[in-house]
């Protein structure tokens, strides 16, 4: 037994772990001393001692008990002849554990932890080459939500998907849950006959009458990327390599919305090297997904609140596509890394709306970008606006905010500034082919950008102030500065009409794109009464607004300045869509103009079935909400 096993489970009694025994072998034990792998304090996995290299999925989902029933048969290297493998669970129900002879082996399962969950410690021998767990899901799973008809599109089915990002997976999978360990997988899963089975793997584009669906995933990935939806979908071509599924309701909106999709792939291609997981489709979710999007690769998962109608919301499909290149192939080692994966994707993401789009475009994008990261700099403690994080002992879920995004893309545009963009997009073609299917941390990207993109002009290191940007809180002086024509229009037009030197109707919007709409009404000063938020409201119908993010903050704007019409809107939105980015602000604005928390409360009571475990999380704590 290596020394750091030994250390963790010394402290208790263990159990036989001999694989004749037949009686129940699980324990539950208290561990006080399980040393973390020291690359990744969110799991209990020691992936130097034992990493898995395959999974082998077959699973049953029933919709009745919420409960998937299945069995992971993991492949893995046994690095230091230990005779233990440990795993990642939250919940989950273990019935069995047999080696690849066939043998039942001994387990036991540490005390859990709060975000944490359990060990899972699995006895092998050095010859050992696979474990098969089976087991149960808790259908209160966290990365899991079940739907009802009613809250599906179509009414008539239910629908269930996951969410794994950051450390779910182990809610519904037993894995070793950390960035930096990375497997093939394939699965076999059976879910009703009128349902379809997606993952994030190749993916049947029908129904069958059996129920049972095969995937392959034959491209590494971490356990944040798997992932799973039933539904009733269908699937919609869009080009010979990209497509979307989702209710049959819904379909046509989908493909006519997402159009670009195949001409982003392109040019992301183009940018940033082969696109390296052969198909790019989409699923469209109900309203309660938590996200704008997740990057599982080949199925990014959607919000439908991007379904906007006139393809104003794709820098979204963009951002995710992007996802395929910083994140999917080359992934951060560890959540303190967060930012590799984000600050990295939205950079990329603007790259591609700045071709696709042009640079007018994009750069209102960072503008909006900017305003975010202001609001995040102020809002956070200020260790929490560092580029690396420290997130030890916490829920990796605190470290995913606008700095990792924003302040990320700040850094890589002063680079960009700095060296010229072609230098720049070379340099990042390059490491990704250098670091295909591989992990990064900060420090290695650190040295890799100092001999592969400031290399001869190291002389100019010193101005770039990269240990502050990194290491230090807040933005450095040298963050660039993004200008719009298109933004000084609408800052122009919004003051004489707020002075009221204009009416509304000789303010010129026919050109107006989603942003300049964002900016507006971001832009709205505080002092405006509610006449004047009905003015706005009568021209340009606000309220009524089929475009989510403008909806969003034009409802937020009008909770604070008292402008009660929106009312049941807020209501409807809220009980409506689960996205966590749209609901915070709302509810926060909601606990701002009645502190008691009353309304706000009275709202997420009725919401919060709709609700996936990330929003409510986050919400309970805002509404001081206890079950
Ligand atoms: N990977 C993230 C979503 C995520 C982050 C899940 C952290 C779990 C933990 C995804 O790529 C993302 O960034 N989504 C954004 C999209 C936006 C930046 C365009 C979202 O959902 O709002
Ligand atoms: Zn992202």
């Amino acid at each position: 037994m290596n020394k750091s096993i030994l250390l963790a489970i010394s402290a208790i009694t263990f159990v036989v772990m001999s694989c004749s025994t037949t009686e129940k072998k699980e324990t539950v034990v208290e561990d006080t001393a399980v040393t973390y792998d020291s690359t990744d304090f969110h799991t209990y996995a020691q992936k130097k001692d034992a990493y898995v290299t395959h999974l082998d999925w077959d699973a049953q989902v029933d919709f009745d008990t919420r409960i998937i029933t299945a069995t992971a048969t993991w492949d893995f290297v046994n690095v230091s002849d230990t005779d233990t493998i440990v795993f990642d669970i939250v919940d989950l129900n273990i019935s069995k554990v047999t080696l690849d002879n066939g043998q039942e082996t001994g387990f036991k399962i540490g005390a859990a932890k709060p975000h944490m969950g359990a060990p899972l410690y699995i006895a092998v021998t050095p010859e050992t080459k696979k474990v098969s767990i089976t087991y149960q899901s808790s259908p209160s799973a966290g990365a899991v939500l079940w739907l009802n008809p009613q809250q599906t599109y179509g009414k008539k089915h239910p629908f269930m998907f996951t969410q794994s990002e950051a450390i779910l997976a182990r809610t519904w999978i037993p894995c070793q849950d950390s960035p930096g360990v990375k497997f093939t997988y394939n699965a076999k899963v059976k879910v009703p006959t009128d349902l379809l089975a997606l993952m994030s793997a190749t993916n049947p584009q029908e129904k069958n009458e059996t129920g049972v669906y095969e995937f392959e995933m034959n491209q590494p990935i971490p356990s944040y990327l798997l992932a799973l939806a039933v539904g009733d979908l269908e699937f919609g071509a869009l080009g010979d390599r990209t497509g979307v599924y989702a209710e049959p309701g819904q379909l046509a909106a989908s493909v006519h919305e997402f159009g670009e999709t195949e001409k982003m792939v392109q040019i992301a291609e183009e940018l940033f090297g082969k696109y390296a997981w052969e198909r790019y489709d989409m699923l469209v979710l109900p309203p309660s997904f938590p996200f704008g999007g997740m990057e599982n690769p080949r199925l990014t998962f959607v919000t439908p609140t991007i379904i906007a109608g006139d393809r104003s919301l794709t820098a979204l499909i963009a951002h995710e596509l992007a996802h395929s290149w910083s994140g999917n192939l080359v992934t951060n080692a560890n959540w303190n890394d967060f930012w590799m994966n984000e600050g990295f994707t939205v950079y990329l993401e603007r790259r591609i709306m700045d071709s696709l789009n042009g640079t007018d475009y994009s750069d209102m994008l960072s503008i909006l970008g900017s305003q975010d990261l202001a609001f995040s700099l102020k809002d956070l403690p200020a260790e929490d606006t560092r580029l690396k994080l420290e997130l030890k002992g916490r829920n990796p879920d605190d470290g995913m905010t606008d700095i990792a995004y924003e302040k990320g893309f700040f850094f890589l545009s002063m680079l960009k500034n700095e060296f010229g963009k072609k230098r720049m997009d070379d340099f990042l073609k390059q490491y990704f082919t250098d670091h295909t299917f591989k992990n990064i941390t900060t420090e290695q990207f650190i040295v890799y950008m100092d001999s592969n993109l400031i290399g001869a002009d190291s002389m100019k290191r010193p101005n770039l102030q990269i240990e502050k940007w990194i290491y230090e809180p807040g933005l450095p002086q040298n963050s660039p500065e993004f200008t719009s024509a298109r933004f000084q229009r609408v800052g122009s037009s919004l003051k004489a009409w707020s002075d009221g030197a204009f009416s509304l109707d000789e303010i010129e919007v026919s050109e107006w794109s989603t942003n300049e709409w964002l900016q507006f009404i971001r832009k709205l000063p505080d002092t405006l009464n509610i006449d004047r938020y009905a003015e706005l409201d009568n021209a340009y119908h606000f309220t009524q607004s089929g475009n989510n993010e403008i909806l969003a903050i034009w409802l937020e704007k009008s909770i604070k300045a008292g402008y009660t019409k929106v009312d049941p809107a807020v209501e409807e939105f809220l009980i409506h869509v689960g996205r966590r980015k749209f609901l915070t602000p709302l509810y926060r604005a909601l606990l701002e103009v009645d502190p008691s928390g009353t309304r706000a409360t009275e709202i997420y009571t009725k919401a919060r079935p709709n609700y996936h475990s990330v929003s409510t999380e986050t919400l309970d704590k805002l509404l001081k909400y206890s079950l």
